[in-house]
């Protein structure tokens, strides 16, 4: 890809503008690398709610009308429901414009192909977003395991529980198509949420050689079914090893100003250990990272532990980017296919009765 860096504030178009929206608009809001030009949904009420924020920009009801207005564009906020990013992607790809995509990248590996494809037809960037890369008691919790001070790592633990009560309204309309996610077999827990938790696996430790998976299901109201109890464990190239465990809690209140999702990652070395206690919510209130070595716990207290915060500095670090190509992109769409292979090898351990899968022999 020929890719020129940008010498003037891009110049962007937010095309969905759903609930996460309110997040992702963070990076944009007092930034003079861009300029928003454009706002494109189909829900008038979603148009008139944004223009708020962006009084100069047009407003479109689609991608088509957006391209055939005629209005330059240099990169599309691509905030659409997950059964639409592939052909979305390859539309605002064929259109000319670089695109950062919500996650999960796409359901399979030959809609992650055709869109990889259009991207190198085009001559255009695709950039998978993972704000949880951006998240500081995580990007700490990397810092404190890489500077060696826990010892050589013996191994790790993510925690997720998804409960029933507390957080932000989510509309009907964003569970919708969930739904449909649901009834394919890509569920809100395991692939949806879950792919953040396999993309700071890969980020924090690299190549995944072998996963296996007991993916689990239970009904919470009648014809709907969320994935979990569920449990994954998987073996780094490198040999080290980790463990992730989904549990559904239907009637827990927990304290979120997002959705009610309670996390934790915690590594364990040779001499001590480093543990991240919340992210999306906020559970455990201990300091957001604490470290243990030779019988003291030393405590994070004044990290940017909002998880609001993450979507803010992911957004930058693309648009920041766009001026200069240089660094990684957190994720390149090729990464993001190793977040797809992950959790498709998952599925597959799971199918086969959790016999070990490894990620580069799903095809
Ligand atoms: N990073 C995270 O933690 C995180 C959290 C939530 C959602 N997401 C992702 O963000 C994306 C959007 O999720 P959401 O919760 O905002 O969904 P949402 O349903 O609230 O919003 C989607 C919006 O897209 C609009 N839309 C539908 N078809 C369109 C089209 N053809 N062109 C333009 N707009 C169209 C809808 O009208 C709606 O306003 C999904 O990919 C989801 O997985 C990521």
């Amino acid at each position: 890809m020929t890719f020129t860096p940008y010498r003037r504030p891009l110049r962007a178009a937010f095309v969905g503008l759903g609930r996460i929206y309110d997040l992702n608009v963070r990076a944009y809001l007092d930034n003079p690398d861009v300029e928003v030009v454009a706002l494109v949904d189909p829900s008038e009420e979603r148009r008139d709610q944004r223009q708020a924020d962006w009084p100069q920009a047009r407003t479109f009801a689609s991608v088509a009308e957006l391209a055939a207005s005629g209005l330059d564009v240099d990169a599309v906020e691509a905030l659409l429901p997950i059964p639409l990013h592939t052909d979305g992607v390859v539309e605002l790809l064929g259109c000319g414009w670089h695109v950062n995509l919500q996650k999960p990248m796409c359901s399979d590996l030959p809609s992650a192909r055709r869109m990889l494809d259009a991207a190198d037809a085009n001559d255009r960037v695709l950039r998978v977003m993972e704000n949880y890369l951006f998240y500081e008691p995580l990007r700490r919790l990397k810092a404190v395991v890489e500077s060696g001070e826990i010892g050589e790592v013996s191994g790790y633990h993510m925690k997720m529980v998804g409960s029933g009560r507390g957080g932000w309204d989510v509309p009907m309309s964003s569970y919708r198509w969930q739904f449909e996610q649901m009834k394919i077999g890509r569920g809100i827990l395991v692939f949806d949420d879950g792919w953040h938790k396999l993309a700071t696996a890969i980020w924090l430790f690299g190549p995944i050689a072998e996963v296996r998976a007991w993916i689990g299901r239970t009904e919470v109201r009648p014809g709907i079914t969320m994935d979990a109890p569920s449990t994954i464990v998987w073996e780094h190239a490198n040999g080290v090893r980790g463990v992730w465990d989904i549990t559904m809690a239907l009637d827990l209140y927990l304290r979120s100003d997002y959705y009610t999702n309670d996390e934790r990652w915690e590594v364990t070395g040779r001499k001590g250990f480093a543990r991240v206690n919340r992210c999306t919510g906020r559970g455990v209130q201990q300091p957001s990272l604490e470290v243990y070595i030779d019988g003291e716990m030393r405590g994070y207290h004044a990290l940017d532990d909002d998880w609001g915060s993450s979507f803010r500095d992911s957004g930058r670090h693309w648009l920041r980017w766009l001026h200069t190509g240089e660094g990684p992109l957190l994720w390149s769409g090729e990464e993001a296919l190793d977040v797809l292979r992950f959790a498709l090898a998952a599925y597959a351990s799971s199918a086969a009765g959790g016999v070990g899968v490894d990620p580069a022999s799903i095809t």
